[in-house]
């Protein structure tokens, strides 16, 4: 599945899928974040509350069809 620039594998399913939000955008700077991710390196997101930390992983989980908890 491509996400932004990024080809991330996809899950087989799970029960904790996120819903997919047509409304969410992704950015091109999210780009490093998720190729960090697809290398199963460590990754820490840190921002102002509001600024997008957990709906990038689920918005990546919901298209990538991996459970996030
Ligand atoms: N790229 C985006 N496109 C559309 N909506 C977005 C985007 N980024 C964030 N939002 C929306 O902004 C709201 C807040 O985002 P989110 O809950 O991910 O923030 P957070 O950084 O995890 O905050 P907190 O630190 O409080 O947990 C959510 O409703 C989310 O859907
Ligand atoms: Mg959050």
């Amino acid at each position: 599945m491509r996400i932004g620039g990024i080809d991330v594998p996809c899950g087989a399913g799970h029960p904790l899928v996120p819903r997919v939000n047509p409304a969410y955008l992704f950015s091109a700077r999210f780009d490093d974040v998720l190729e960090d991710i697809v290398e199963n390196r460590r990754v820490i997101l840190i921002g102002h509350t509001g600024a997008g930390k957990t709906s990038l992983i689920e918005q990546v989980a919901a298209r990538s069809h991996h459970g996030v908890l």
